[in-house]
């Protein structure tokens, strides 16, 4: 494997300076680099210039721990002298509600250097008036150089691609996907047990992952068991935990099938709940044009029975799936997880803008 090396005076930590999260568990970007020696692996990422980001299946295991490595030096570094984005113009195009994904994007850009167009809602554009996305696709090519998308409207990918010659981020698309959504999920993972990054990871290390969703309708929820699926040898089984009798849908039968992971799917938390090393939960799922709570009866709380060391994650917005009164224990990875939203996707747009180059060190 081919490694740029990032050398220990390159790495700048400021972890007193370094903005976190307030509760749960702290996460250490330096744990998940010292598993490289602080290296890199740029192949795979110097591969992602100029592609649209649109599905998790378009990535692998290396792409994966790539742009983890990115995010953790990112994380650690103090980039904006760099520079890496000067000169370049992103637009954010959000057709339905956002917190974290379009600021966090926002903010990503904005922190190097980049410029942003922001369309915060749908609504003040021609689309009020009928205009069709093929349109305003082809209005972006001159207007910026990478567009961030979210749409209600799982086809709303193709509708804009029709015309849309520049790359394209999927933030979302109805009950479709949302590939940097699971990106941050496993930046999360990588972090907190760095093991989990190696091909050959330790059995000890290995984890059972349990999800408490529906993939078929909740699109975080499937782009993340889909990345997991990816890490075969990290991830010793996976319990799906849905009031749905199906709750995989068309999209991931087949790789499902094709794991060498075992999955089991049960309709109940109980059995499962204290066998499990992480636990990813959420409860709001697209069904049509409309999104809706669905899997909200798997209630999880401080007495919840879990494993001692059990990690909780969650994409947020949150419901009464899962209770505040977990924010402050040990189990809460859920802030850490949003709070890598940024080093994730600046390492993204870095590679996707080709501007790797511009940092220096990697
Ligand atoms: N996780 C996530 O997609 O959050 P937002 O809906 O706030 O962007």
């Amino acid at each position: 494997m081919t490694v740029n090396s990032l050398s220990k005076n390159q790495i700048t930590t400021a972890l007193t300076e370094r903005a976190t999260n307030s509760k749960g568990r702290r996460l250490s970007p330096e744990s998940l680099l010292a598993m490289t020696d602080g290296k890199v692996d740029r192949p795979p990422l110097d591969a992602l210039a100029g592609q649209s980001i649109l599905n998790p299946r378009q990535f692998d295991r290396r792409t994966v721990v790539a742009i983890s490595q990115l995010a953790a030096m990112l994380e650690l570094r103090n980039v904006e002298i760099d520079k890496p984005l000067d000169g370049k113009i992103a637009i954010t195009a959000f057709f339905e509600p956002s917190t974290r994904t379009r600021l966090s994007f926002e903010s990503s850009v904005q922190r190097l250097d980049g410029k942003v167009l922001s369309v915060p809602d749908g609504q003040v554009t021609g689309i009020a008036k009928g205009e069709s996305l093929a349109d305003i696709g082809e209005m972006f090519n001159t207007y910026g150089d990478v567009v961030i998308m979210r749409h209600p409207d799982t086809d709303s990918i193709d509708e804009i691609r029709r015309n849309l010659q520049r790359p394209l981020i999927n933030a979302g698309n109805g009950s479709g996907h949302h590939p940097t959504q699971a990106l941050i999920d496993w930046y999360a993972l990588l972090k907190w047990r760095p093991e989990l990054s190696l091909p050959n990871c330790p059995p000890d290390r290995r984890v059972h992952l349990g999800i408490i969703g529906t993939p078929g309708s909740m699109r975080a929820v499937k782009s993340f068991l889909r990345l997991s699926l990816m890490f075969a040898g990290s991830v010793e089984r996976i319990t799906l935990i849905s009031e749905m009798a199906d709750p995989v849908g068309l999209d991931l039968t087949e790789p499902i099938e094709e794991s060498p992971i075992p999955i089991d799917i049960v309709n109940d938390v109980q059995d499962v709940l204290p066998t499990l090393d992480v636990v990813y939960v959420n409860s709001i799922a697209f069904l049509g044009d409309s999104y809706r709570n669905l899997d909200n009866r798997f209630k999880l709380d401080a007495s919840s029975n879990l494993k001692s060391d059990a990690v909780i994650m969650h994409p947020l917005a949150r419901n009464d799936e899962l209770s505040e009164d977990l924010d402050e224990t040990d189990h809460n990875l859920y802030f850490a997880q949003a709070a890598g939203a940024v080093f994730v996707r600046q390492a993204v747009l870095t590679a996707v803008l080709d501007r790797l180059s511009r940092i220096s060190g990697i």
